[in-house]
């Protein structure tokens, strides 16, 4: 099928605004953006950047805004837009070039949170053990690939680009309920601050944004009600 790409450009070393090029080219339905936009730079314009890696839906480096909603270029197939497909990079973050945007504030909000296993115990002789049931409670958050697809589509972060955004929140849940972490506490400080947790309006955009299913307003919740819990 013929399908008409259309994409925001920038490059602050040469373009004074952004600016939208337009592609025409053939694809095949069950393609994903990622191979149109690989045909786009290999096969017609060698000047257009973007990030990617494993274009397996893994490595999380391909968020893009496309046709309004913030997805990951590999997972979604021409078929599921139809002919016109609009590309933008993520928002609330600067543009470096095309559609790569400075992840720097993104990772700086995650290593905040003390994303890492915190126990000063002596390390046991074998594993430390953890029932099947206390690791179900923060299953969800261990899946997330860091893609920002959640953080970029919060209206909160987009006028606060302090606040720590979901993304540092679920990364944060996954080591408060893991019942063999010592540092919920510490963690729970950084959340407490002004751009943290309570920055949360519950806009649901980043629940529907994530590739990996994380129900991260639902977590973002849980971590609410443990502050208030130990603040009690
Ligand atoms: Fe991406 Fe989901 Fe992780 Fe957010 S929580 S960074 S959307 S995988
Ligand atoms: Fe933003 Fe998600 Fe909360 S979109 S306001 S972090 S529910
Ligand atoms: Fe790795 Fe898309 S290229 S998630």
């Amino acid at each position: 099928m013929q399908v008409n790409v259309k994409i925001k450009r920038f490059n602050p070393e040469a373009d004074k605004r952004p600016y939208w090029a337009e592609y025409q080219l053939e694809a095949r339905p069950t393609d994903r953006v990622l191979d149109v936009l690989n045909e786009i730079k290999w096969e017609m314009d060698g000047s257009l950047s973007y990030r990617r890696s494993c274009a397996h839906g893994i490595c999380g480096s391909d968020a893009m805004l496309i046709n309004g909603v913030n997805r990951l270029a590999c997972k979604i197939l021409v078929k599921d837009l139809g002919a016109d497909i609009r590309v933008e990079p993520i928002r609330g973050l600067t543009v470096q070039k095309d559609l790569i945007v400075d992840m720097e504030p993104f990772f700086d909000a995650y290593k905040a949170v003390l994303p890492f296993f915190i126990n000063d115990d002596p390390a046991p002789a074998a594993e430390r053990y953890q029932s099947p049931e206390d690791r179900e409670i923060f299953d969800d958050t261990t899946k997330c690939i860091l893609c920002a697809a959640c953080t970029t589509s919060c209206p909160v972060f987009w006028t606060n680009g302090r606040y720590l955004g979901p993304a540092a929140i679920v990364n944060a849940h996954r080591f408060i309920f893991d019942s063999r972490d010592q540092g919920a506490d510490e963690r729970l400080q950084v959340l407490n601050q002004p751009n943290g947790l309570w920055r949360c309006r519950t806009a649901y955009n980043c629940t529907e944004a994530c590739p990996r299913d994380i129900p991260i307003t639902k977590v973002i919740e849980e971590v609410k009600r443990e502050l208030l819990w130990r603040r009690a």
